[in-house]
């Protein structure tokens, strides 16, 4: 950035994780906190870490994996942070001096398809989480973490599986569709309307959206194409009450970036009669902690192959 042009003090990725995510609701924040955090371990664990390393974090945000996995090796861990948000870059900055690691941390605004400053094969680990959901071409990117790694070097990464809330939205959208003018049904088109907002409700939408055109498989089939070996998928998926969420909580929040809130919803598509009639219906079932979620995340570690079989790789 040129010293002339002004600084961009939000956009939408910070403005998410730093407060939508949560509501900026501090009981909240502690259930979304304790949950990012535990999927941050398993993805720093599936990158096998030691002393001396230097690891690559792909869409760091706010530094989540980052700090988290100096916290477990220590000063000699190197870590490059790579973002394409500046005010998330400068608020990681931000927490390394806090945290007194700036010296162990390097920071790149590029994105995750073109880590252009990263020399080939120079870091260990590549880490990332809840960030190729984003990525139109997860395979360039996919390709772009595999040159930067050094031959027997760790890929580690964790996303959200998205697909099931698009394919969801999609059948309430059929359902609605099918209505006839004499239905009784007030509710089924609020419900839909919401889901609408924060998914893709066609096949079509769903094909054409890097955050629900993918699979678990699809994934894992990417992650072999970019020539990667010893592969090892996960798919985890949690049913959980929604606990600790306050109403306010429930609509002020989003469940991923590129969402708006339920309250932005409310307020932009919905008659004053429909907030009352939607809020009269889900108000009870989120307070009385009976509102259930479904996370769906999907965990792959793998490796690049060493420089004798790296030829095996790669189809
Ligand atoms: C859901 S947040 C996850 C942040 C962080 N990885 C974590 O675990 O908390 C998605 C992150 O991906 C970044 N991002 C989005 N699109 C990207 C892209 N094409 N390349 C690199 N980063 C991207 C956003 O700026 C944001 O920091």
């Amino acid at each position: 950035m040129s010293n002339d042009e002004p600084e961009i003090r939000s956009d939408l990725w910070s403005e998410w994780i730093l407060s939508r995510r949560h509501a900026e609701d501090d009981a909240y924040n502690r259930t979304v906190r304790a949950a990012i955090e535990s999927y941050a371990d398993r993805v720093i664990d599936g990158a096998q870490l030691v002393a001396g390393m230097t690891l690559a974090d792909i869409g760091s945000g706010d530094g989540l994996v980052a700090f988290r996995a100096i916290d477990r090796i220590g000063p000699s861990l190197g870590v490059i942070l790579t973002d394409i948000s500046a005010p998330l870059l400068r608020h990681a900055r931000t927490l390394a001096a806090q945290r007194n690691v700036l010296d162990q941390c390097v920071f790149l605004e590029c994105a995750a398809g073109q880590l252009g400053n990263i020399a080939d094969a120079s870091v260990d680990a590549v880490t990332t989480r809840a960030v190729l959901a984003y990525v139109a071409d997860k395979c360039a990117a996919l390709r772009e973490f595999h040159r930067i790694l050094k031959p027997g070097g760790r890929l580690s990464i964790a996303e959200p599986l998205f697909r099931d809330e698009a394919i969801a939205a999609c059948a309430l959208k059929k359902v609605v569709d099918a209505r006839t003018p004499q239905s009784q049904d007030r509710f089924m088109p609020l419900l839909y309307r919401w889901k609408a907002a924060q998914y893709p409700d066609t096949e079509q939408k769903i094909a054409q959206s890097p955050i629900a055109n993918y699979s678990e498989r699809d994934l894992l089939n990417l992650v072999s194409a970019a020539g990667y070996v010893d592969i090892h998928m996960e798919f985890h998926v949690d049913v959980l009450p929604a606990a600790s969420l306050s109403w306010e909580a429930f609509i002020g929040s989003s469940p991923h970036p590129l969402a708006p809130s339920l309250k932005v919803i409310l307020a932009e598509q919905f008659l004053p009669e429909e907030q009352q009639l939607f809020e009269q219906v889900m108000r009870p079932t989120v307070e009385s902690g009976r509102f259930v979620t479904t996370d769906r995340i999907v965990y792959i570690n793998a490796r690049k192959a060493q420089a004798a079989n790296s030829k095996q790789s790669g189809h």
